[in-house]
Order: structure tokens, then C-alpha cells, then sequence
């Protein structure tokens, strides 16, 4: 990590110009909600709709947000946002989601270094202030110790890891040439409301609730022990708000609760919440899984004061939203 003496002037949240990459899709929707609250000037979004949804921004879009519908892999979608706003501060939430990364290796993996290279380009040149990127714990790989922290060597095993890691380097090294204040932060396996719950790409806790409500039985990939770390995502919001003032260029930090489910026991929670007491289907374990997820948050905690929801509580309200909101 590299540490400045002194962190650069950074702009705050309330009154700045703020654009969020992916700010049309779980976190990021999250994120656009919590800054307009927190007083932000101007909210854009830019958003390629891979798996982002109008929807999540509902309220957002009330309150003035602009959404553009582009992709930040072409650099001049950027330049164009840049020439017409004068934006302060970017978050990348931008991403294709993990499991894309099983059936287009490549793309995933230059979904996650050109978008932060194209952002780095312009922000080198002036563009905007402070970058705020999003990386994984996908990273670290499967633990070597546990619980993970911030020093855990890099072992991705999949191409979106591989390239969560290379813009990690990247964040590092444009701070290292240029002095530019941009940071980063690792949010481990996050959960709640609006997480997408279609098809192939969706996350265990999502795809469960949504199969249950459609007594469809569960599906559980190998034996079922390969564990996460989960948070829920208005915990990694609180958290992202809290350390964004704090962080210094080419800094990263997980974001983790610091908890270890596997996913035998949240499809169990799951179906013991929902009452269900049909078949669970068991399948072939994925071909470079992670196997174990625990993370690290001391570090987050000294920062921070860090409010954790309990899994139980928040599984509880993901499940209502999704009664609500999805057939
Ligand atoms: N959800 C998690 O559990 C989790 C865990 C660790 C890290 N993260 C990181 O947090 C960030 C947000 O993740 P998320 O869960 O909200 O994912 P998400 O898939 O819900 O949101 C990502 C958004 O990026 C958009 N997108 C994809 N490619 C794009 C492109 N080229 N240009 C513009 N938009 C594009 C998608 O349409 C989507 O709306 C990502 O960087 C992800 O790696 C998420």
C-alpha cells in the first residue's frame, strides 16, 4: 500500500457532482439512493443494462438522477460525460457479474480493466477528482488463513477475479505515476433487496428465495460446504459513506461482516423462513469455485463505527422485498 503524507484535498459528498458506473445495479442503486440523501448536487449514472435495471433507480430518477444508458468500456462514453458534467467524484460499481465469467472468459475479465482504465485515463488528465472502485474479495482467492485480511495474497480463480485484480494493480500504480486520489473498496459477498435473482447469473441468496417462491426446488452445487462471508448491503452502504472520507490514495479495505455461512445452511435459513419443506437438488460442484470466504474486518472496524445487521435479520428483510417485488 502506498501512503501519502498528506491525503490530497478531497471533495465531500454534499454539494459535488457524483457519477456511479453500474449505478443501475444492486450496490450501485443503493449507492445513487444514499447519495442524493447525503446531499450530493448531481447524480449520474452510466450503466450498460448487462444486468442493471431501471427499476432500482425508481426513486432515484424521481429525485433528478441522470441515467445514460452507455458503456464505460468505450472511453469516449466517458469523455462525453466528463465534457458535459463537471463531475468530482466517480464510484466504479460497474461490472458483468462473476458467473458471466464461465461463459465468456475474456469479456468478463475486460469488462473490469478497461472500464477502471478509461476512468483512470480521464482522471489523470483532469477529468474529475477522486476515484472510488469497487473490488471483490474474489481477489484473494480461496483462504490461505482466515480470517482474510487486507495483506492476503491475490490468488483469483477466475477471469473476473483476474481482472477485479489487475484494477486493483492498476488503482495502485496510476497513484504511484500520477498522485491521483483514487482508493478502493473490497465489499465481500453483499445481500439484500434489488439484487438480481435471474437466470444463471444471479447470487445463492437471490436465486433461492426467487425458486422457493416459485416452488421451484433449490439447488445446491457440490456438498454444499463452500462458505461466504455475507453483508448486507445497507452495512456496506454505512460503511462505504463512513470511509469515504478517510482513505488514503491507492488504499483498499474490506468490507465484510466477518461471518462464515456456507451455503448449506443459508439455503436451510432460507427455506426455514420461507416454510418450505420440499426437495433440495443436489448438482455437480463449479468447475474453480472459491471454496471458503472469510474476511478480515478489523481493520474496517477501527475505522469505521461499523453497525452490523444480523444475517438473520437482514435474510428476513430480503425475503420480504422479494415477496413484493418478484413473481
Ligand atoms: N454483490 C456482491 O456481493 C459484491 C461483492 C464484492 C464486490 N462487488 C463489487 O461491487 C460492484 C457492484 O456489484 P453489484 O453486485 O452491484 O453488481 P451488479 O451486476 O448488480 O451491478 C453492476 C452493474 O454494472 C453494469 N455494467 C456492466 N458492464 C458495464 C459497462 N461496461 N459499462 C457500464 N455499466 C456496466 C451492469 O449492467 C450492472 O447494472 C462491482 O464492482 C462488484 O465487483 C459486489
Amino acid at each position: 500500500m502506498i501512503r501519502l503524507e498528506t491525503r490530497p484535498q478531497r471533495p465531500q459528498v454534499f454539494g459535488s457532482t457524483i457519477l456511479v458506473t453500474g449505478g443501475a445495479g444492486f450496490i450501485g442503486s443503493f449507492l445513487v439512493d444514499r447519495l442524493i440523501a447525503e446531499g450530493a448536487k448531481e447524480v449520474i449514472v452510466v450503466d450498460n443494462m448487462f444486468l442493471g435495471d431501471v427499476q432500482n433507480l425508481q426513486s432515484a430518477l424521481r429525485e433528478g438522477v441522470i441515467l445514460y444508458k452507455d458503456d464505460i468500456e468505450i472511453n469516449s462514453t466517458l469523455s462525453f460525460i466528463f465534457d458535459t458534467h463537471n463531475v468530482d467524484i466517480v464510484f466504479n460499481c460497474a461490472t458483468k457479474a462473476l458467473n458471466y465469467s464461465f461463459v465468456n472468459p475474456r469479456n468478463a475479465f475486460d469488462t473490469n480493466t478497461q472500464g477502471v482504465l478509461n476512468l483512470l485515463e480521464h482522471q489523470r488528465k483532469g477529468c474529475f477528482q477522486t476515484l472510488v472502485h469497487f473490488s471483490t474479495s474474489e481477489v484473494y482467492g480461496s483462504a490461505i488463513y482466515e480470517p482474510m485480511d487486507e495483506k492476503h495474497p491475490f490468488g483469483p480463480t477466475t477471469t473476473y477475479a483476474a481482472g477485479k485484480a489487475a484494477a486493483d494493480h492498476a488503482i495502485a500504480s496510476y497513484v504511484n505515476m500520477y498522485k491521483l486520489d483514487a482508493f478502493i473498496m473490497r465489499p465481500f459477498n453483499n445481500y439484500g433487496p434489488r439484487q438480481n435473482h435471474k437466470g444463471y447469473m444471479a447470487g445463492i441468496i437471490p436465486i433461492t428465495i426467487w425458486r422457493v417462491l416459485n416452488a421451484i426446488p433449490p439447488e445446491i452445487h457440490g456438498d454444499g460446504r463452500q462458505s461466504r462471508d455475507f453483508i448486507y448491503i445497507e452495512d456496506t452502504i454505512n460503511s462505504i459513506i463512513q470511509l469515504y472520507p478517510i482513505l488514503n490514495p491507492a488504499e483498499s479495505i474490506n468490507i465484510s461482516a466477518d461471518s462464515q455461512y456456507s451455503v448449506r445452511e443459508v439455503i436451510s435459513m432460507i427455506t426455514q423462513q420461507l416454510d418450505y419443506q420440499g426437495e433440495i437438488i443436489q448438482k455437480p460442484s463449479r468447475n474453480a469455485d472459491v471454496v471458503c470466504h472469510r474476511a478480515c474486518n478489523r481493520k474496517l472496524k477501527s475505522m469505521i463505527n461499523f453497525e452490523l445487521t444480523e444475517f438473520s435479520e437482514g435474510l428476513a428483510r430480503t425475503i420480504q422485498w422479494y415477496q413484493g417485488h418478484i413473481k
